[in-house]
């Protein structure tokens, strides 16, 4: 790995998340501001080839692992030819190319995105009930993600990832049923801490702490089994007795895994981001449009992650300061 890419805590950041888009289909009440989000003008945004040139830059430094998000990486309707772009990299070290989706265009996306080279897939789903799904993303889409969901493990997409965001008092009762997802095919269920960002409204006594999950968990099923954790992975799991796949849990809030971050960012509009919750940002756009050269973004990406923090500030510090909406950065 180059240089570059490691901080003074001796990290090294492999895993690259781009953000295509602060576009989404879905309204979600957790992500997006009630008012949606000032869209950056076209101009402003990274065209693809400028994108594929970070990649590349990234990939050839020691990045392995590349994750699309958005808002919705979905929307783009030239999402396939980007992964097929993203797939000549893997001479280059590139080894996994992974996609965070909503699901709802992905039954009719997904063959061409794993024709093209998409290696693993993450959908968020945070019900299963079809009226409080239109409740929490504001659109009636739960048919499809169920189909996405079927799809992808028709596809061949295993381990499957669900991203259930669980909120107090919102859908926390489902729980033990989506948990139950786990039970009968290779699927990864996992519940995710509410996190703040701008304009979601986070409040403490929403967020359900992981412990809490766990121990309703474990009331329900005793002999629950705790897996390992593979390297700088965000999630920590265990297996319902006699299931296909396994649940577990992201709690970015009470349990921060900073020490094991990987982790940076390349926002829609070309900016680095070396935290998920850092407001400082290197416009690696601005630099390129004023005829950098790849040394002198290498260069950026260095000095950024040079002033990454050792961890977040802590879930009260981080609802006090400015960062971005989560649509806007991608998770
Ligand atoms: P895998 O590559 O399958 O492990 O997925 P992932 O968890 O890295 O990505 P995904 O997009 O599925 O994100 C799931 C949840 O983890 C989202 O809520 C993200 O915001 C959160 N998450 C991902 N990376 C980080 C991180 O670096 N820090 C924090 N605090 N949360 C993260
Ligand atoms: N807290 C936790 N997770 C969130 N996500 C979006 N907003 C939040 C939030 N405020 C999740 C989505 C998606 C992933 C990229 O991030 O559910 O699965
Ligand atoms: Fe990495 Fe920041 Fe997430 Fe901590 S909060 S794991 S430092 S991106």
């Amino acid at each position: 790995v180059d240089p570059a890419l490691s901080d003074r805590f001796m990290r090294n950041h492999t895993y690259l998340r781009i953000s295509l888009t602060e576009r989404c289909s879905l309204r979600c009440v957790y992500c997006m501001p009630e008012n949606g989000v000032d869209l950056t003008p076209d101009a402003r945004l990274l065209r693809t080839d400028e994108m594929m040139r970070i990649a590349r830059l990234l990939v050839n430094a020691g990045v392995n692992k590349i994750r699309l998000t958005g808002g919705e990486p979905t929307v783009r309707r030239d999402l396939p030819e980007i992964v097929g772009g993203l797939n000549t990299l893997r001479p280059n070290g590139l080894r996994q190319i992974a996609l965070t989706s909503n699901g709802i265009a992905l039954p009719r996306m997904l063959p061409s995105l794993v024709l093209n080279g998409l290696d693993r897939l993450n959908i968020s789903i945070d019900t299963l009930d079809r009226d409080r799904f239109i409740k929490i993303t504001r659109r009636d889409g739960l048919p499809r993600v169920l189909e996405a969901i079927d799809l992808a493990l028709e596809l061949g997409l295993a381990p499957l990832k669900l991203n259930c965001v669980l909120m107090a008092g919102v859908n926390d009762d489902e729980l033990l049923a989506l948990a139950e997802l786990s039970r009968a095919r290779p699927i990864d269920v996992r519940f995710i801490e509410y996190m703040p960002f701008d304009g979601n409204r986070w409040k403490h006594e929403s967020m359900m702490p992981f412990e809490d999950m766990l121990g309703r968990l474990k009331r329900e099923h005793p002999t629950l089994a705790k897996q390992p954790t593979p390297a700088n992975d965000v999630a920590v799991s265990w297996k319902l007795p006699e299931s296909a796949g396994s649940v577990s849990f992201i709690a970015s809030m009470t349990q921060p895994f900073c020490g094991s971050c990987n982790r940076i960012r390349l926002t829609a509009d070309g900016s680095l981001k070396v935290c998920l919750f850092g407001s400082r940002e290197v416009s690696l756009r601005d630099a390129m449009r004023e005829g950098a050269t790849d040394a002198e973004l290498l260069e950026l990406v260095g000095g950024a992650l040079q002033r990454k923090h050792a961890a977040h500030a802590g879930m009260h510090a981080i609802a006090a300061t400015k960062n971005r909406p989560m649509t806007t950065i991608g998770g």
